[in-house]
């Protein structure tokens, strides 16, 4: 039977994203979906691809993103994700979203609210609106949207967030979370960690989370502790989870600073041990370095850090703290609060727990790239084929199948993304073409942006997104997608 398709990838080494064996076959799409797979040799497309054995996959899905603004902003803005064969993002990680807020004139985003919010941006007052300019003005990617608790806390409580909210307070950004949802947001996140959401307690966070129940989301997680309480924190978000019926996903998952190296033994058990009990996840980026939003307090001589952006000093940005404060004269943390508002890259982790995280079963791959930074944590641009060179090809710490497994598959079912992920007649057609040869980061953290090599064509719902060695093409066929209520 002979059939005639749009686009027709020929001679391609198959990783479907379920994590079986590759295998040698074609890949036929029509619109947006994949209409062949297998021997397609009877079949003609307008546009046919000749991959001679090089590897085509799922298009990736960054599980843990701050893309929030990024989606907005048009193709350049993605090329970063698209160049490493990324098709969709998960936006409103860290408790931080562009949605929903009505802020009250004059009030200023506050760090780490300003990882996504710039001065004209705090004006989607519903999901709904958010939702709209994506539909109006399409990514190139897919988004999946999470709601920040953060961004819930500054309009609830009127900016007055040092404190625990009051049980109207929670009941207000439990109705707000709730009408997000329903408006086609995928789930809650937190940043417990940072000051000012440190001060909610657990009971705060449960009370919110209850929207998640009857709209099915799920709740994710930048722990209160990712250090020395690592474990209790871990158990705080297994609490809310349980608590509010729902699955959740710890971001970002490390064990910080040095005196907690070699912890992951500890927490993936745990994790491990729940497991069985409830749907646990966890995200994690393949770099023992860290970036947040800089804080004097955290500086300690024994994490070297550096500059990633500084508002007063953007002469400093790229330069280590320790010879920026050597060169002012003054203490690590006087010059810390003297570059501020600032964005840091901590060297904080352990590489043989991010190692042991990465190898996890229940890990995905999450950059947590910050879009906005000036010197960025190179993981912006180098993050997915760090892991298919470096550590799948190079270091063999898990196979390429396994690789693309924690990029797609594996993310699309914790996220609920139906039809995405893996490659089958009647899925979405986002799909990456890459060499698994030479596919590799070239970002570092001296130069953190430079495009990744062997990643040589990314299409997004069938369009042409990205071309190795071109750029990003004039395609803007992201949409948002909404976890399956099933
Ligand atoms: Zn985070
Ligand atoms: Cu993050």
């Amino acid at each position: 039977m002979a059939l005639r398709c749009d686009l027709i990838l020929r001679d391609a080494t198959i990783f479907d994203g379920t994590g079986t064996a590759r295998r040698r076959g074609d890949v036929a799409v029509t619109g947006d979906r994949i209409v062949g797979v297998g021997d397609l040799g009877a079949w003609s497309a307008d546009r046919e691809v000749l991959a001679n054995g090089k590897a085509v996959a799922p298009g990736f899905i960054d599980a843990h993103t701050h893309d929030d603004r990024a989606v907005l902003c048009g193709p350049e803005c993605m090329t970063c994700k698209m160049s490493q064969g990324v098709t969709s993002v998960v936006v409103g990680n860290c408790g931080i979203s562009l949605s929903p807020v009505r802020f009250k004139g004059g009030t200023r985003p506050l760090p780490p609210l300003d990882l996504v919010f710039e001065d004209g941006w705090a004006r989607f007052g519903d999901f709904a609106d958010y939702a709209k300019e994506l539909a109006d003005k399409p990514s190139p990617v897919n988004t999946v949207a999470l709601i920040g608790h953060m961004t819930l806390r500054i309009e609830a409580m009127q900016g007055d967030t040092q404190r625990a909210a009051t049980d109207k307070e929670a009941a207000a950004m439990q109705t707000r979370l709730r009408e997000a949802m329903e408006q086609g947001a995928s789930g809650f996140s937190t940043g417990l960690y940072y000051p000012p959401n440190i001060m909610a307690p657990t009971s705060e966070v449960i009370a919110v989370a209850e929207a998640l129940r009857s709209t099915g989301g799920l709740y994710v997680t930048h722990m209160r502790d990712e250090a020395t309480h690592v474990l209790d924190s871990i158990e705080e978000t297994l609490q809310i989870g349980r608590a509010a019926g729902v699955p959740v996903v710890i971001s970002h998952h490390k064990c910080a600073q040095p005196e907690n190296f070699g912890r992951s033994t500890e927490t993936l058990a745990l994790i491990e041990k729940n497991a069985r009990t409830q749907a646990v996840a966890f995200d994690v980026y393949p770099y023992y370095a860290g970036s947040t939003v800089l804080m004097p307090d955290k500086v300690r001589p024994d994490v070297t850090v550096k500059i990633a952006w500084s508002k007063p000093h953007p002469e400093m940005e790229g330069r280590w703290l320790s010879d920026v404060a050597k060169e002012w004269g003054m203490e690590l943390k006087a010059a810390a609060e003297k570059l501020l508002p600032a964005g840091a890259i901590m060297f904080q982790m352990d590489e043989a727990d991010v190692q042991r995280i990465m190898q996890h079963d229940l890990s995905m791959i999450g950059s947590d790239g910050l879009p906005h930074d000036r010197f960025p944590h190179p993981r912006l641009w180098g993050c997915f084929p760090r892991v298919l060179g470096h550590y799948a090809r190079d270091l063999k710490l898990f196979s390429l199948e396994t690789a693309v497994h924690k990029m797609t598959g594996r993310t699309a079912a914790v996220f609920g993304l139906e039809d995405r992920g893996v490659i089958r007649v009647g899925a979405y057609a986002d799909l990456v073409l890459f060499d698994p040869e030479t596919v590799r980061d070239v970002a570092d953290f001296d130069h953190p942006t430079r495009p990744a090599e062997g990643i040589l064509e990314t299409w997004i719902n069938g369009q042409s997104a990205y071309v190795g060695g071109v750029g990003a093409t004039a395609a803007r066929a992201g949409r948002l997608v909404t976890r399956g209520r099933a």
